[in-house]
C-alpha cells in the first residue's frame, strides 16, 4: 500500500523497490542491540528468540508505506532519545506531569522507551505526516495500554484543528532525524512552527545528520539542496528563529560519529563526506 499524502518530505521517501534501494539492507538482526532486545521482552512480550522475524516482518510494513533511509536501515531500532545526556531530565519532567510532542515520531519508538522507563503516557503526542502509528502497535503490541495520543499531521500546518489545542503547550519537543530533510530556510520555517508549540520553560531537542563543516549538500538527485548543521550554525538557527518570534533560546549542540550513536560507519556511505549527527538542547528562556 502506498500512502497517497502529499510528500513534504524528499523524493526518496517515495515508495521504491528494495532492491535498488542503497539503504535497505535485507538482514537488520545487528541492530537488535540489548535495550531494543530488553524493550521488546520485558514491555511487548516478543520473546527474544521470535524477535528477528519480527522486526523484519514490521521493517516491511513500514517500507511498503514509506521508503525512508532509516527504516532500510533499521536506525530506529538503535534508541536515541535514551542516549541523550537530558534523557534523565526528560524522563524526570514527563513523569512530573510534563507534556512532550515527539514530532517525526515515526512508529513512537521513542515514546515507548520513556513509557518503559516509567513516564506516563497520557501527556505525550507523537506527531508524523505518514501514519505509521499501526505498524507501530504491531512492534510494539501495546494498542490495549498505550494511552498515548497519535496526531497525523504535517508540523508545518498551521490550520490542523488537532494541532491547535497543543499550541503554547508543550513542554519538550522531541525531533529527531527530521529537520535534516530541509535546506536552511526550510529548517527556519519549520523550527519557527516548532517554537509555537512551545512557553518559556520548554525545551526543543534531538538530532539530525550533521557535518562538522557547516553546507549545503545535494544527495541523490535532488534538486534543494540539504543544510547540514555544525554546533555554531545551529546555535545561529535559533538565534535567527528567537528575532522572528520574539523568543529567547539557550543552545547546546555537538556532533558525534555514526559510531558513537550505535550505528555502523557505512550507513552514511551514501551521503558526503565527513557526515556525523548532530545532537541538541534547546531551552526556551523567554
Ligand atoms: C527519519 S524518520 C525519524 C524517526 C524518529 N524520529 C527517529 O529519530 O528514529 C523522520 C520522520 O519524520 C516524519 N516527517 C517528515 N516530515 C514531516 C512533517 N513535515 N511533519 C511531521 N512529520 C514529518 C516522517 O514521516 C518520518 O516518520
Amino acid at each position: 500500500m502506498t500512502s497517497q499524502t502529499n510528500y513534504s518530505e524528499p523524493q526518496y521517501a517515495k515508495s521504491q523497490d528494495k532492491a535498488k534501494a542503497p539503504f535497505y539492507h535485507p538482514n537488520i538482526e545487528r541492530r537488535l542491540v540489548p535495550e531494543t532486545q530488553e524493550l521488546l521482552e520485558k514491555y511487548s512480550h516478543v520473546p527474544r528468540d521470535q524477535q528477528s522475524e519480527h522486526i523484519h516482518k514490521i521493517r516491511d510494513q513500514a517500507w511498503d508505506i514509506r521508503a525512508y533511509p532509516c527504516i532500510g536501515l533499521g536506525s530506529w531500532l538503535t534508541p536515541q532519545l535514551c542516549r541523550l545526556p537530558v534523557y534523565d531530565d526528560i524522563l524526570k519532567r514527563v513523569k512530573d506531569g510534563a507534556t512532550l510532542m515527539d514530532v517525526g515520531t515515526f512508529v513512537g519508538h521513542d515514546l515507548r522507551r520513556l513509557v518503559y522507563d516509567g513516564a506516563p503516557s497520557e501527556n505525550m503526542f507523537g506527531i508524523d505526516i505518514v501514519n505509521l502509528f499501526d505498524v507501530g502497535y504491531n512492534l510494539f503490541r501495546d494498542r490495549e495500554h498505550f494511552r498515548g495520543h497519535f496526531i497525523e499531521a504535517d508540523i508545518l500546518s498551521t490550520t490542523s484543528p488537532e494541532l491547535a489545542p497543543l499550541r503554547g503547550h508543550v513542554d519538550i519537543v522531541v525531533v529527531s532525524q527530521v529537520l535534516h530533510q530541509w535546506d536552511w530556510e526550510g529548517q527556519l520555517k519549520a523550527v519557527q512552527a516548532l517554537t509555537t508549540f512551545t512557553k518559556p520553560g520548554s525545551w526543543i531537542v534531538g538530532n539530525q545528520i550533521g557535518n562538522p563543516e557547516a553546507q549545503a549538500v545535494s544527495l541523490m538527485s535532488r534538486s534543494t539542496a540539504l543544510w547540514r548543521h555544525n554546533p555554531d550554525s545551529f546555535a545561529k538557527m535559533f538565534e535567527v528563529v528567537g528575532d522572528s518570534t520574539g523568543t529567547r533560546w539557550e543552545t547546546q549542540a555537538w556532533l558525534r560519529t555514526f559510531e558513537e550513536m550505535g550505528w555502523d560507519a557505512n550507513d552514511g556511505a551514501w551521503m558526503e563526506p565527513n557526515v556525523r549527527v548532530i545532537e541538541f538542547v534547546a531551552k526556551r528562556v523567554s
